[in-house]
């Protein structure tokens, strides 16, 4: 009845924002991102009718923030009638600040929940009960490029591109480790009823999505570029003219964008995208990792750098 599983966040290169049914949690728009290998979440997870209450400790820290959607995930895979759980998680980065946690959390959660009771390695089903907790989460089931797409009855995701065929680098400046101040939920709702331009930004992705698809099947980094930034700031853009407007970014963010801008103008291979948060993450090939970390590192506001491959996927570490 115990589990440790293993999980990495992705981050999305077109990005998912908005809800099409916000009772099962499903996503508005297709999306695709990368599954990285450096940060991770280990889930432990015990049920026990010895246990008397669900307990959730993250990083040896009782907690009660995130134990709803902890407890609601946990019932929907076990059962209302289920024992209780304790449930152990270690991060090696910060939660909840726009770093992509809740996608390596759920996505781990989900499949030491799964394994701690008997069931079987599945996917497509894993994909979907992630998705219904955290959108993004479904995405770190696979590694490398990954697509996730709206099926009828739920989603699919799909593995576009190996990590070790198009070895990409990510380096991510962090700017500030504080919480966000609204969680991408509740954006998201805000969003879709206050943007002026959220009709547009749903209307589009199928545009963006082929283009990053083709980006990605060809191993056009310019082209992939491109199509990711443009995605981005447009999702930034949704956010900003809602009512009232949400802003994750800083003035150190801002000068991330500018550096990144100024080595693109002198030939240097490298995008950026942004999250609900401030970190700023940098997508380069192997040859530019250690400009761009150091150009990215000199930035009055950047606290520190992470930097991460393409990872290979999830892991099922212990099955007790
Ligand atoms: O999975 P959630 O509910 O935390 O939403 C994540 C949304 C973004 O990170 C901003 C975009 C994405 O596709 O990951």
């Amino acid at each position: 009845m115990q589990a440790i599983a293993r999980s990495c966040p992705n981050i999305a290169l077109i990005k998912y924002w908005g809800k099409r049914d916000t009772a099962r949690n499903l996503p508005a728009v297709d999306s695709l991102s990368l599954t990285l290998d450096s940060l991770w979440t280990t889930m432990d997870v015990k049920f026990s009718p010895e246990i008397l209450q669900d307990e959730l400790i993250i990083n040896d820290l009782q907690q009660n923030n995130e134990f709803s959607r902890v407890k609601n995930c946990l019932d929907m895979i076990a059962g209302k009638n289920r024992n209780f759980a304790k449930i152990k998680s270690s991060c090696n980065f910060p939660i909840s600040a726009g770093l992509a946690s809740s996608s390596s959390s759920f996505s781990a959660l989900v499949i030491a929940a799964n394994s701690a009771l008997g069931k079987k390695w599945n996917t497509h089903l894993f994909a979907n009960q992630a998705s219904a907790i955290s959108g993004s989460a479904a995405r770190s089931l696979l590694g490398g490029i990954v697509e996730l797409e709206n099926i009828s009855n739920g989603i699919k995701i799909q593995q576009l591109s190996k990590p070790n065929r198009w070895p990409l680098k990510v380096i991510i400046a962090i700017t500030d480790t504080k919480e966000k101040v609204i969680s991408s939920s509740k954006a998201m709702k805000l969003s879709a009823r206050t943007s002026p331009f959220y009709a547009s930004w749903i209307k589009d992705q199928t545009f963006d999505m082929r283009e990053a698809r083709a980006a990605v099947t060809d191993q056009d980094f310019e082209k992939l570029a491109v199509i990711s930034e443009h995605n981005c700031l447009k999702m930034h853009s949704v956010m900003w003219t809602s009512r009232p407007s949400i802003v994750y970014w800083n003035s150190a963010t801002i000068e991330c964008m500018h550096t990144i801008r100024n080595l693109q103008k002198k030939g240097v291979p490298v995008f950026f995208t942004i999250d609900a948060g401030p970190q700023i993450k940098a997508i380069c090939v192997p040859e530019n990792e250690d400009l761009i970390e150091k150009s990215l590192s000199e930035i009055v506001g950047v606290r520190s750098i992470m930097k991460s491959d393409l990872g290979s996927g999830p892991s099922l570490d212990i099955n007790i």
